[in-house]
């Protein structure tokens, strides 16, 4: 496996979060460990660079020095749906460059960490979205559940959607991002019941997410 692909139920739901802690757990198995975010929007210029705030952070995490360009190859300014963003800079998100860079990455880590942007069918342009991008990829993927109330359904659905889609699921991930989630081990509990692949971890809700501490409520290798 030289690639985990990170997805989540929605947008913000601690896919970034997640993938940093992935990238803990990574490094304490593999030499080299390797990131990328291959499409942001919500950028800012950092250094003379138009930079996105994931990719930055996941820049940080891993442990290999990686050009900003191949961490991140589309990286918009206004924080909105990637192809919308794409299309007011009259630029075409395509996988084929995307596969280039994670390929040139690859090469010179043990395993590459990706995190994707939206849910699995937020489109990067007029015909793909992250679940081709995951396929033309072909990564196993990671789901990222942010546990609050509604998340059954979009857990139910993006589960599905990326076993149709013939991609590996490595398993899911549920992630307390509502400190006042009503009846969250039940919740767990209808996940563990409906979805065939396993859980790899429950993070806490924690007001300043500290990654050595939430890393070890994950089961991933
Ligand atoms: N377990 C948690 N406890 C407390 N806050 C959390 C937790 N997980 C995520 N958050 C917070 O929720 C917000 C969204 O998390 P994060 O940026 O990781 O989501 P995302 O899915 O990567 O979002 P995007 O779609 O923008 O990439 C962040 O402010 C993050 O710090
Ligand atoms: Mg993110």
């Amino acid at each position: 496996m030289k690639g985990i692909f990170i997805t989540g139920t929605d947008t913000g739901v601690g896919k970034t979060l997640v993938a940093r802690a992935i990238v803990h757990v990574m490094r304490k198995q593999y030499d080299k460990v390797g990131v990328m975010k291959p499409v942001a929007s919500g950028a800012v210029f950092q250094n003379g660079l138009l930079q996105n705030e994931d990719a930055v952070q996941l820049q940080k995490a891993c442990n290999v020095p990686l050009p900003y360009a191949l961490i991140n190859p589309y990286c918009f300014s206004p924080a909105i749906a990637p192809h919308i963003a794409a299309d007011l800079e009259g630029v075409a998100v395509d996988i084929k460059h995307i596969q280039t860079c994670y390929a040139n990455i690859a090469q010179q880590v043990d395993v590459v960490v990706v995190e994707g942007a939206g849910g699995w069918l937020a489109p990067l342009n007029s015909t793909d979205t992250i679940e081709s991008l995951a396929q033309a990829l072909a990564i196993p993927v990671v789901l990222v559940i942010g546990l609050r109330l509604g998340c059954l359904n979009h857990a139910l659905l993006t589960i599905n959607a990326m076993y149709r889609s013939g991609v590996s699921v490595l398993g899911w991930i549920g992630n307390s991002i509502d400190p006042d989630f009503q009846y969250r081990d039940k919740n767990i509990s209808a996940l563990k019941q409906r979805i065939a692949a396993p859980c790899l971890g429950l993070l806490p809700f924690s007001e300043n997410p500290d990654i050595a501490v939430l890393a070890p409520h994950l089961q991933i290798n």
